[in-house]
């Protein structure tokens, strides 16, 4: 499993997490990312021993989705269910009608009722920021699943131990963020990440989608070397893994500009013959155009693989701000 076996953590390093709030990538150092990727090989381990696990019996997760959401949650729910706790979920777009966000009822009232329910809150906001005010109104720990073009760090993690178990280390890799840079709010989490090893990123998308300047800088100011390129067949083939994203079309405000772009970044199999030999290609999901389904076949195409990931990721991490890994 590449660098991080299964470990469990010892009492010291489960304190570094009991109760705190998810919110961001940049919150965490690189000793407490490793200690969550040793916690995720823990139960992967014992999810393919196909042992019940106890470990958040009693204990209640409420998943909170005002976005559209198919990995995300169902993977949360999935890692709770796992851990032997129980899950209250109320998943619908904000306009819609079965919470009293609906009637009109505050983020911050919201969580306040939620947090009398639940041992931990996950939730998706479409609007960057949210995820703090629900974090302060909120006593138990509450996990960003996403907000708007923010921030997503539990994809980040998972993206990290894919890659961790697919090339054994991160150190000395070249990485290609592709895609709707501007939106994407996976990419923003991981580069956080991804500048805690010695790695050199290529930040590759359509011109009127880059990485947004603030984001760019920060990873540079940490030493990290960063090609900006909008030539995507070159960009991929210097790279060790391929990190491939959609166009966020909920993001546009004129759907003109994302009928503009949305065929312009597109890796098909021509372009798979001309990758590094090893190269793995990653994406978050969902995928509308960017990839076509014939590239699937090519043994670097990892995002099935990626996928299957976020259910022992996201056992260790609610598992490690309940204090609950037995
Ligand atoms: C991503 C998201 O919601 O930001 N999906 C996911 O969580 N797996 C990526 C996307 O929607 O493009």
């Amino acid at each position: 499993m590449g660098k991080f076996y299964s470990k469990k953590p010892t009492e010291a390093e489960m304190d570094l997490f009991l109760g705190k709030d998810i919110l961001t990538s940049y919150q965490f150092t690189k000793e407490e990312l490793e200690i969550i990727m040793h916690t995720a090989a823990y139960y992967e381990e014992a999810l393919a021993g196909k042992k019940r696990l106890y470990d958040m019996d009693g204990k209640i997760m409420a998943s909170l989705f005002f976005e559209p959401s198919t990995r995300t949650r169902l993977s949360f729910e999935t890692a709770m269910n796992r851990l032997g706790g129980s899950c209250i979920t109320v998943a619908e777009s904000v306009d819609a009608h079965t919470s009293s966000l609906a009637k009109g009822e505050s983020i911050y009232d919201s969580m306040r009722v939620i947090d009398t329910y639940a041992d931990v809150i996950v939730c998706r906001s479409p609007e960057k920021g949210t995820l703090k005010i629900a974090a302060e109104a909120a006593e138990v720990p509450v996990i960003n699943a996403g907000d708007g073009p923010g921030q997503h760090p539990t994809q980040a993690l998972l993206d990290i131990y894919t890659i961790f178990k697919e090339k054994e280390d991160l150190d000395g890799l070249t990485i290609a963020l592709v895609g709707d840079l501007k939106h994407g709010r996976t990419v923003h989490s991981l580069v956080d990440f991804l500048a805690m090893y010695h790695t050199k990123l290529i930040f590759c998308s359509p011109s009127s989608l880059p990485m947004p300047e603030i984001i760019t800088q920060k990873v540079r100011e940490r030493g990290v070397d960063i090609e900006e390129s909008n030539n995507l067949a070159e960009a991929c083939s210097k790279a060790d893994v391929i990190y491939m994203t959609r166009v966020q079309r909920e993001r546009f405000e004129d759907v003109s500009d994302y009928e503009a772009v949305k065929d312009e970044f597109i890796i098909n199999e021509e372009m798979v013959q001309k990758f590094k030999s090893g190269a793995i290609i990653l994406h978050p999901l969902p995928r509308v155009n960017e990839i076509t389904v014939g590239v699937d076949q090519y043994p670097g195409a990892a995002y099935f693989r990626q996928v299957g990931n976020g259910v022992p990721v996201r056992m260790a991490l609610l598992a490690l701000v309940t204090g609950s890994v037995k």
